[in-house]
């Protein structure tokens, strides 16, 4: 359990998990024959991992270009709407590299799917998918990435990179934001939280927040 910014964080992978699995994968991707490799990174939410990654792969022998491509898909809440926007593109060419996309989570896989077909358009050989955690039966479409870190239960989840609203992306682990506690009708005459059953992220993430910053910024712009 972490405190941060007066919730309570508990904790899925910490630092030290996801550093081990990092070095995994990096061996993994050292062995996949890559050839003049081109590593993009989907922003926002894979910038943590990407740069974590990345001097794993450095480790691992690899010197791979790297590019960042910033994307967006719309919904309400921690919903995503299906569509994905290209907020930022990369400068490369990669018609005729190797590329591999990397981001944060596969939910639906719209939009590591948007990022895979415009580099295959674009005349890339491979494009081959990297992903810190993948969430189970969830999927739009068939699609499954070469490289996976993590399955990770049907929450949603924060820090390393990843955010709700924009906030806990400088988490070192990822974890789960614990609802906030109802308040009784006593205990708010006492002053404090009554015990809380126990609740799901989704509706603590996206709608339990008040005032100006709250249940608003929650239910904004959903960042890949
Ligand atoms: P998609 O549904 O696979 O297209 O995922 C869209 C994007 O939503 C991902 O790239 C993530 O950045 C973001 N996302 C999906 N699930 C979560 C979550 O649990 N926490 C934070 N971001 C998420
Ligand atoms: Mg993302």
């Amino acid at each position: 359990m972490a405190r941060v910014r007066g919730r309570t964080i508990r904790v899925l992978f910490d630092a030290e998990t996801i550093a081990a699995r990092n070095r995994e994968i990096a061996q993994e991707i050292a062995k996949a024959g890559y050839r003049n490799l081109l590593v993009v990174s989907i922003l926002k939410g894979s910038f943590v991992f990407a740069a974590d990654l990345l001097r794993a792969l450095h480790d691992a022998g690899l010197s791979p270009e790297v590019e960042f491509i910033s994307l967006s898909s719309y919904g309400t809440g921690t919903t995503s709407s299906g569509e994905v926007r290209l907020v930022r593109d990369i400068e490369s060419d990669v018609a005729g590299r190797d590329v591999l996309i990397i981001d944060d989570i596969l939910e639906s896989g719209r939009t590591i799917a948007f990022a895979r077909d415009l580099m295959l358009k674009r005349g890339a050989v491979r494009a081959d998918l990297a992903v810190l955690l993948e969430k189970p039966g969830k999927l739009a479409q068939p699609l499954a990435a070469e490289h996976v870190g993590f399955t990770c239960p049907d929450l949603f989840v924060v820090g390393y990179g990843m955010d709700a609203a924009h906030a806990f992306r400088e988490l070192p682990f990822v974890g789960v934001v614990e609802e906030r506690r109802p308040r009784t009708a006593r205990a708010a005459a006492r002053g404090s939280r009554a015990p809380a059953p126990a609740g799901r992220i989704r509706r603590a993430a996206s709608g339990s927040r008040r005032g100006s910053r709250g249940r608003a910024a929650y239910r904004s712009r959903r960042e890949p």
